[in-house]
């Protein structure tokens, strides 16, 4: 269905962009610079299908390497999202594009996602703005929360349960988790009323590019619309709790926004989206890599053993009813590794884009200005270059050898560096204590496929477990 939507689609965007391109912009081309090899693709709508469509076909990364075999291994064009577009691959590209932000290129994203989400979230002041909240000195207190959360999780979700599905489960659990750091709320009924539309939102963000009733744009820019409704409500009602004394001005993320100084100046609607970029950024991701943390866990037992006994000695170390704090996951090195290898070999990002502000030159290839260039974490991540045998899941990797600079990407880097990454570890750890804890894990099916939704990846079937707790 979605691939039959796009071909029509598309044939007809082909015919008019053709007609359009041919009147117009043929002069364009008679500029005699060198831009990197590759090809366009389709007029407008470019690779974008092949892009989109290699995902689907389980192999997002494919799009990349074939190219970077064929035209070159440090940066080739296409056109994607409707956009000019250049690859940037490898470490250089990496650190090109992460250290020259707001230089020579600035941070972009496809109008898709501003269509879903119209206030310009993203901008550095903004994530400047999230980098302050979420510092470790505010992180700190979020652990024992976060500890309420995940216990009261695994409680209602697994135990007294054989098998569960480990996805679904996780999807659950990171989005209480934000529901109630960012801005308090706890009621199931209202928590489930926000999470169905939020499913609608991902699918849409890196869709192709085409807003018609029943494109996945289309279902993500109405639910982005009830939810901002949803959240406006929450942060007008914020205002007048903190005006009342009824509300504490550190609570909870929302708190922390609207007493700052830069709050005091967003309007209402533009914390709301504010806080629904957070979540966006936030659910999908750790929800994908908790979900894959559980699979390496169950597939290798001495991977298991290792992080079980890390976490045990923390239990070990405290009264039964005490909840975890900073320094218990400041402790949790092991756990961390695994985590941190997972993210190498399936991060819940593939790559991100910028924009080039001024004509430039990489490589000896001209860049012009307006261009989206795209950088991606497969071209380091599994390149034996930089990581021995990379495709085993080997944690030691990260024990005291740090990798080298810009080939482990999975936050992104340079002044865009995902401002969440801290309040992602904190949330993976306080789940993989629990989780290794509580549960023995098995798969009920043993070789479950990979598949990327779009741009994230999943486990085919949604990772079926069985689950057996320890004995006492
Ligand atoms: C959840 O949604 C239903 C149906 O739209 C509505 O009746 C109910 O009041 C909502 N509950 C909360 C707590 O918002
Ligand atoms: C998943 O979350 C909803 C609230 O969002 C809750 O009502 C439901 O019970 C949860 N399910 C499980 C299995 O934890
Ligand atoms: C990207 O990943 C695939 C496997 O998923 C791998 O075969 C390929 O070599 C990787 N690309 C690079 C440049 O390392």
């Amino acid at each position: 269905m979605d691939i039959l939507y796009a071909s029509l689609s598309s044939l007809f965007v082909v015919v008019v962009s053709c007609l359009v391109r041919f009147a117009f912009f043929q002069s364009k081309s008679d500029v005699n610079v060198k831009l990197p090899p590759g090809g366009r693709g389709w007029p407008v709508i470019g690779e974008t299908i092949e892009f989109v469509t290699a995902g689907w076909k389980g192999h997002p990364e494919k799009f990349i390497v074939d190219r970077m075999t064929k035209f070159s291994r440090h940066v080739f064009r296409t056109s994607l999202m409707l956009e000019d577009a250049a690859v940037f691959c490898g470490p250089e590209g990496n650190k090109f594009l992460f250290s020259n932000e707001n230089n020579l290129v600035k941070y972009w994203l496809p109008a898709t996602v501003t269509k879903i989400l119209p206030s310009t979230y993203l901008n550095v002041e903004k994530v400047k703005m999230i980098r302050y909240h979420f510092k470790p000195e505010v992180l700190r207190q979020y652990v024992s929360v976060m500890d309420m959360v995940v216990q009261k999780h695994f409680e209602t979700g697994w135990e007294g349960k054989v098998q569960i599905l480990a996805h679904k489960l996780t999807k659950n659990f990171t989005f209480q988790v934000a529901c109630k750091i960012f801005f308090s709320i706890d009621e199931p009924e209202w928590v489930n009323n926000l999470s169905v539309p939020f499913e609608r939102l991902a699918p849409g963000l890196f869709s192709i590019p085409i807003n018609l009733p029943g494109t996945p744009l289309r279902r993500a820019i109405n639910a982005g619309k009830f939810i901002r409704k949803e959240l406006t409500t929450l942060v007008k009602q914020r205002k007048i709790d903190l005006a009342d004394g009824k509300a504490s001005p550190t609570q909870d993320i929302l708190s922390l926004v609207l007493c700052d100084e830069y709050g005091k100046f967003m309007a209402e609607s533009e914390v709301a989206d504010l806080i629904m970029g957070l979540m966006i950024g936030g659910y999908d991701s750790t929800s994908s890599t908790c979900t894959f943390i559980v699979n390496y866990l169950a597939e290798l037992p001495e991977i298991y053993e290792e992080v079980y006994k890390e976490q045990m000695e923390i239990t070990k170390s405290k009264a039964s009813t005490e909840l975890l704090n900073w320094e218990d996951v400041s402790k949790m090195k092991y756990s961390w590794n695994v985590a941190c290898e997972v993210l190498r070999l399936v991060p819940p990002t593939q790559g991100t884009f910028r924009e080039a502000i001024s004509d430039f030159t990489y490589n000896g290839y001209s860049i012009p200005k307006g261009w989206k260039l795209y950088w991606s974490t497969n071209s380091t991540h599994k390149n034996p270059e930089f990581f021995h045998e990379p495709q085993k899941f080997d944690p030691t990797r990260f024990n005291n050898n740090v990798p080298a600079p810009y080939t482990y990407v999975p936050f992104g880097g340079g002044s865009h560096l995902c401002p969440g990454k801290e309040f992602a570890r904190i949330e993976i750890l306080v789940f993989m204590h629990h989780l290794v804890r509580k549960f023995k894990l098995k798969k009920v099916i043993p070789n479950e496929q990979i598949v990327f939704d779009l741009i994230q990846p999943k486990l085919a079937k949604g990772l079926p477990i069985h689950i057996c707790p320890h004995k006492p």
